[in-house]
């Protein structure tokens, strides 16, 4: 790999870069054949991001002082195409890899294998979050959704619903790493946003899972993309978490999907179903500590309510 190569693939920051310069990184990602494999993925990610906020950026911000540039204009023609000849590199291994989940392959550790192949994330990372960051892995799960555009919301939500925000994806491979599912449970994601927690435990883990979510557009979204992925032991419910039925349910996750009464109320549903049946919730953000409250719940590690780390928690 060239020095150009591996300052694009590391995003060294490059400020203030003289056209020479762009023109030799756009010069060296044109002739990189390493770019263009379907395999690397991860550079390919850092590549396209480090030709949209940097040499694009940059070649925008000298156009400022040079309007009418003919080399300018051309440099970002050359890596407007570079970008877009990369994208549709991730185009056309998604639409490959969507067919073969939609015929049946890639379940279980064949998918997570499949995933270690074009992304490395190391799950021991989750531990020293701070936050719920999003990184490459997240990238690639967005890609291999069928629809890449969020449907609009069509009702508001009550005080104490929280909006939609999506579990990185490595906290829901931890998830499934971690929870020792046997091949009857049930998992259901309360208040289940656009469908990633359910789609990517059920190929993960084979199992069956729910979603239950208060906005009908997303729930509908949810629906369509499982049956585009000819996933059928999916399924998601447009209710309000208060108002559904959990009597198939051994798994419920949250990932904070509303606080306060509404969430005391749904704990006091689930604590009613732990009658018939032991369940087990596992919770992430801050709904972990009202969790942690519940007297009819054993936390598997009260020390640790870090509210970025998986809660796991069993009914007595
Ligand atoms: C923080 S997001 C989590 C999304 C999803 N679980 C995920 O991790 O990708 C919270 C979601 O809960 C939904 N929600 C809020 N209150 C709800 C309720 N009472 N019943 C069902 N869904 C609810 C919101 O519409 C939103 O989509």
């Amino acid at each position: 790999m060239s020095k150009k190569e591996a300052d694009i693939i590391n995003d060294d920051p490059v400020a203030n870069m003289s056209v020479v310069e762009v023109e030799s990184y756009i010069s060296a990602m044109e002739k990189s054949a390493l770019l263009y494999e379907e395999r690397n993925f991860d550079e390919r990610i850092e590549a396209i991001d480090f030709i949209e906020f940097q040499l694009i950026g940059q070649i925008e911000y000298l156009l400022q002082k040079d309007h009418q540039s003919a080399g300018l204009l051309s440099l970002k023609g050359r890596a407007d195409n570079v970008k877009c000849v990369l994208e549709a590199v991730d185009i056309s291994l998604f639409k490959q890899l969507r067919e073969n989940i939609r015929t049946g392959g890639q379940r279980g550790t064949q998918f997570k294998s499949l995933v270690k192949k074009y992304v490395g994330f190391n799950l021991e990372d989750n531990e020293h979050q701070g936050e719920p960051g999003y990184d490459n892995l997240d990238i690639f799960i967005n890609g291999l959704f069928p629809f890449p555009f969020m449907p609009e919301q069509t009702k508001n939500l009550e005080p104490g619903m929280v909006y939609y925000q999506k579990t990185p994806a490595r906290i829901v491979f931890e998830l499934v790493e971690k929870s020792q599912f046997n091949k009857d449970d049930v998992f259901f994601d309360l208040g289940s946003g656009l469908g990633q927690v359910a789609i990517l435990v059920n190929l993960l883990a084979g199992i069956r899972t729910r979603g239950v979510e208060f906005e009908p557009a997303f729930c509908n979204y949810a629906n369509d993309c499982a049956a585009e992925l000819n996933i059928t032991n999916v399924a998601f419910i447009n209710a309000d978490a208060r108002q559904t039925y959990y009597s198939e349910g051994t798994i419920f996750f949250m990932y904070t999907p509303f606080t306060g009464q509404i969430l005391q109320d749904v704990l006091e549903i689930l604590r009613a179903e732990s009658l018939h049946r032991k369940i087990k919730i596992i919770t992430y953000g801050p709904c972990t500590a009202q969790v942690a409250l519940q007297s009819w719940l054993h936390f598997a590690a009260p020390q640790d309510t870090h509210i970025y780390k998986l809660g796991f928690f069993t009914s007595l």
